[in-house]
């Protein structure tokens, strides 16, 4: 979808359809109002009969106002004026978008950017109205034989703002959200792809693609004899049962000063979890093909990254693999080595992530990076802990978990702090190796969190549970994206300076 930026009145758009907003209760917004003005009163008639109450969300699609040159005048409801806030903001955005693309119009002049936001400037509607636009009109039919096709699918949108200066910021915000929006859509489409085509060689191949087409992008695979060479064996043990082989993917995109370290993002990139010999039960195992999402969430970074030119230094790191039950899989108190020398008791193998997790984080030493976050679908624990609603964010840093959960909430894609105590710490132990990989089922996403900890003493270092963010069940099934939004405008915050 193409986006422009723009300011001028509704009722002299020449365009398919003008978008403006009616508060709840049956109160024109300023552009409803300027509509309503040319068309002498007619917006105002249709409200009085009580077609458009306002409800956030409602739309009513008028054809041939007078006065106005559009064909047509889509009114969204934005529900109270008071309770205007992100969430209505961008619920009334895709209630829209998705109107317009199920209709006739291909193209359509927005005015709801134009309406005040708690907390937001004209930046952060814009941006956020481009990443809607995008997220609402996204399909993965790839795996289908005839994909289903949308008859006038909406190709460009206009945005208003309310003055001429205000053009420079808005359309630097719609670079900034299609950016954002293309992360979210590589996420999503790996994420999305069944265990059987997204397997770790397919992953590495899509990322030789995308280092291909952006020239500051450079990719590295190391296959499994480099990987033993490491001394990777915590995430070797992971592999044993695979037919299919492991690789550790490193991206690096370096456009900030030499001197300036980098910040190295580590994905979780189990391309199927059977659990292993522990193996998990039936009902909806399908969902594990999802256990990679950490992994396209940092390929997507680093598209969003890439295309923005962003003056950063940044380091991704891939292991990936597959978890799988066989004769040669590693057993439960199977005792291995991990990069770092600790050795680890694996009581149970379904805990796989933290143990590929943990030979990325120690690999991420030789960086001497600024900051270290992992990414990972690690816990179902964490589902029950936070929902679908919030990722859980750990770190040994304040400052970096502060930083993290600032940039969620601006980026509409949160993360919510989560403890590290040392008193966690103890349901580790093992009477055979350093420790183990499971503690019990109290606190799982907490004890998940404090054995990763044990290999990111050396820097700052936060990790990001996002197993109840990274897909949706049910109806909707399918990735999210989550939480490219939320890294990358930590990124581009700290390219503007940390603090
Ligand atoms: N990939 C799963 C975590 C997961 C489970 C994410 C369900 C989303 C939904 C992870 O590898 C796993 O299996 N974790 C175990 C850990 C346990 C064995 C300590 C879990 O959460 O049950
Ligand atoms: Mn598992
Ligand atoms: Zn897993």
């Amino acid at each position: 979808m193409e986006f422009t930026i723009k300011s001028g009145s509704p009722e002299k758009q020449r365009s398919a359809c003008v978008v403006v907003g009616v508060f709840d209760n049956r109160k024109l917004s300023l552009s409803a109002e300027l509509i309503d003005r040319a068309s002498n009163g007619y917006v105002g008639e249709i409200i009085r009969r009580g077609d458009m109450e306002g409800k956030l969300g409602s739309t009513l699609l008028l054809h041939n106002v007078r006065g106005t040159l559009a064909d047509r005048v889509l009114l969204v409801g934005l529900g109270k004026e008071r309770d205007f806030r992100d969430r209505e903001f961008r619920k009334a955005l895709q209630s829209a978008v998705k109107l317009l693309n199920e209709t006739g119009s291909y193209e359509a002049v927005v005015y709801l950017t134009e309406e005040k936001v708690k907390r937001r400037e004209v930046a952060w509607r814009v941006e956020h109205a481009v990443a809607v636009a995008m997220e609402t009109v996204y399909r993965f039919d790839r795996m289908k034989s005839e994909p289903a096709e949308v008859r006038r699918p909406l190709r460009k949108l206009t945005l208003s703002v309310p003055q001429r200066s205000d053009l420079t910021a808005g359309e630097k915000a719609a670079a900034r959200g299609l950016a954002i929006a293309h992360g979210v859509e590589l996420a999503r489409d790996l994420g999305n792809l069944p265990g059987n085509v997204c397997t770790p060689g397919y992953l590495a191949g899509e990322a030789a693609k995308l280092a291909a087409e952006f020239p500051e992008l450079k990719v590295e695979v190391l296959e499994h004899g480099q990987i033993e060479a490491l001394g990777m064996g915590s995430f070797l043990s992971v592999t044993r049962g695979s037919d299919e082989p492991p690789r550790f993917i490193v991206f690096e995109y370096r456009n900030a000063p030499k001197k300036a370290k980098p910040v190295v993002l580590v994905g979780k990139g189990i391309t199927f979890d059977t659990g292993g010999i522990s193996i998990k039960p039936a009902a909806d195992m399908d969902q594990m093909k999802f256990d990679m999402c950490g992994a396209a969430s940092v390929f997507g970074v680093f598209r969003a990254v890439a295309e923005l030119k962003a003056a950063v230094n940044l380091v991704g790191l891939v292991p990936t693999c597959e978890n799988m039950p066989s004769g040669r899989a590693t057993k439960p108190g199977d005792v291995v080595t991990s990069m770092s020398g600790q050795t680890i008791e694996v009581l149970n193998t379904d805990a796989e992530g933290r143990l590929i997790l943990a030979d990325a984080l120690t690999y991420a030493e030789r960086y001497e990076p600024e900051a270290v976050v992992d990414v990972a679908t690690l816990t179902g624990a964490m589902v029950i802990a936070l929902g679908h609603v919030a990722c859980g964010v750990f770190s040994n840093s304040d400052t970096l978990a502060r930083a993290l959960v600032a940039a969620g909430d601006d980026a509409y894609d949160r993360g919510w702090p989560m403890p590290l105590w040392d008193d966690y710490h103890e349901g580790l132990e093992s009477n055979f190796a350093d420790f183990a990989n499971v503690a019990g089922r109290a606190g799982g996403s907490v004890t998940a969190a404090c054995f990763l900890s044990k290999f990111a003493k050396k820097f700052d270092w936060a990790h990001l549970d996002i197993a109840g963010i990274a897909w949706r069940e049910g109806k909707e099934k399918g990735a999210t994206g989550r939480p490219v939004p939320l890294l990358v405008t930590w990124l581009l915050a700290e390219e503007a300076g940390p603090g």
